[in-house]
C-alpha cells in the first residue's frame, strides 16, 4: 500500500526529528557525567593528619549536617580512598554515576590536597568505628525531581586539587599569599565551609558591620535545638539552606576570626 504523499512527507520529517531527539539524549547520557578514573592512593596519615581531617569533617565542611547519622558513613569501608576523595571533591560514585547537587563537592573540590585527603582519612576512620545498619542519605535520592537529577548529572567535573604552597606548614597559614595571610585562609576557609553559597553580598555587608568579637560570638551561642538554628529564621529551612550552626560551632576562634576579616574584605570590595 502506498501512503499519500501528505502522509509521506509528514512521516518523514516525523522520523526526523525522533531521530534526532534520540540522538541529541543519547549523547547527554553518554557525555555527563564527566569523570577521571579514580586516584590510586593509599593514603596513611597519622594522628595530626587525622585530628585536621575530623575538624575540617566537622566544624568547616559540616558533613553531618546532611548526613547525620555516623552509621551512614559505614558503608564507605569497602570504597578506595581515590573513590572517596572523588565523590568528595568531583561529585561521582563508585560506578561514576553523578550525585545530586546537594552534596557540595562543587565546594570541596577548592580545598587543598592534602586537606581534601585529610577528610578522606577521617571519612574512612568513622566508617570503622560505626559498624551495622545503613542509613540512607537525607533526601536519599528517590525524592529528588527528575530535572535535577538531570542537572546534576552536568555539574560533576574532575577536581583539580591544589597543593598547599609550603607543605608542614603548621598552621595552615597560606604562605602563598602571606602579605595578608589572615584574610587568605578566611577566604580559603569560607569558600569550602561554603558561606558565600547562602549569604549574598548583603548579609555579607551586615556581617561585617559587626565586631570580630560579636562575630566569633554569634558562633558561640547555645543552640536552641540539638541539630538546629539558634534562631532567628522562626520557619525551618531545608537542610541544604540551613546554617549549619552545630558544625560551625566547633571553629576555633582563629578560624572564625579569619573568616570574619575576609567578609570585612568582601564587603569592602563592594
Ligand atoms: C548540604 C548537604 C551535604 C553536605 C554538607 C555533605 N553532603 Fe555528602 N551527600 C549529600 C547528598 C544529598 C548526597 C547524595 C547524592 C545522591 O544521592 O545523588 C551525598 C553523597 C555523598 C557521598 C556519596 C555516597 C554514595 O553512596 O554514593 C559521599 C561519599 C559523601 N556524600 C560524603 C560527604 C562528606 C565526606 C561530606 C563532608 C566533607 C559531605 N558528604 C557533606 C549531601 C551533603
Ligand atoms: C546552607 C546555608 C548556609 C551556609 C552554608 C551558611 N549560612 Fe550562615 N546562615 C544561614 C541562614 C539561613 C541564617 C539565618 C538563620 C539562623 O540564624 O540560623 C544564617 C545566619 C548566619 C549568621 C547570624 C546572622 C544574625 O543576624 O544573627 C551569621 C553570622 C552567619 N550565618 C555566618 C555564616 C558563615 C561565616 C558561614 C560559613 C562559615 C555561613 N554563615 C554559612 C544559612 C547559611
Amino acid at each position: 500500500m502506498r501512503l499519500p504523499p501528505v502522509t509521506q512527507k509528514f512521516a518523514f520529517v516525523f522520523g526526523l526529528i525522533a531521530g534526532l531527539v534520540a540522538l541529541l539524549v543519547s549523547s547527554f547520557f553518554l557525555v555527563f557525567p564527566r569523570f577521571d578514573l579514580p586516584e590510586t592512593l593509599v593514603l596513611r596519615g597519622g594522628a595530626a593528619e587525622l585530628a585536621r581531617g575530623q575538624y575540617l569533617f566537622d566544624a568547616v565542611a559540616t558533613c553531618s549536617h546532611c548526613h547525620t547519622q555516623a552509621s551512614y558513613f559505614s558503608r564507605f569501608g569497602s570504597w578506595t580512598d581515590g573513590e572517596l576523595l572523588r565523590a568528595i571533591t568531583a561529585g561521582v560514585d563508585r560506578q561514576g554515576q553523578a550525585l545530586h547537587y546537594e552534596m557540595p563537592y562543587r565546594d570541596y573540590a577548592h580545598f587543598f590536597r592534602d586537606d581534601a585527603e585529610a577528610v578522606v582519612l577521617a571519612v574512612k576512620e568513622i566508617s570503622m568505628r560505626s559498624s551495622g545498619t545503613q542509613d540512607p542519605v537525607v533526601g536519599g535520592s528517590e525524592s529528588y525531581s527528575l530535572w535535577s537529577r538531570l542537572v546534576s548529572r552536568v555539574l560533576p567535573r574532575p577536581a583539580k586539587l591544589e597543593h598547599r604552597a609550603r607543605q608542614g606548614d603548621p598552621d595552615f597559614v597560606l604562605a602563598r599569599l602571606s602579605e595578608n595571610s589572615s584574610v587568605n585562609r578566611g577566604n580559603y576557609l569560607a569558600t569550602v565551609a561554603r558561606c558565600f553559597q547562602c549569604h549574598k553580598l548583603d548579609e555579607v555587608k551586615t556581617y561585617a558591620a559587626w565586631t570580630e568579637v560579636a562575630f566569633v560570638a554569634r558562633f558561640r551561642q547555645p543552640l536552641t535545638s540539638p541539630t538546629g538554628e539558634n534562631n532567628k529564621i522562626k520557619k525551618s529551612l531545608p537542610l541544604a539552606k540551613s546554617m549549619p550552626w552545630p558544625g560551625y560551632q566547633k571553629m576555633t576562634d582563629a578560624d572564625l576570626k579569619s573568616i570574619y576579616h575576609a567578609t570585612l574584605e568582601r564587603a569592602k570590595s563592594l
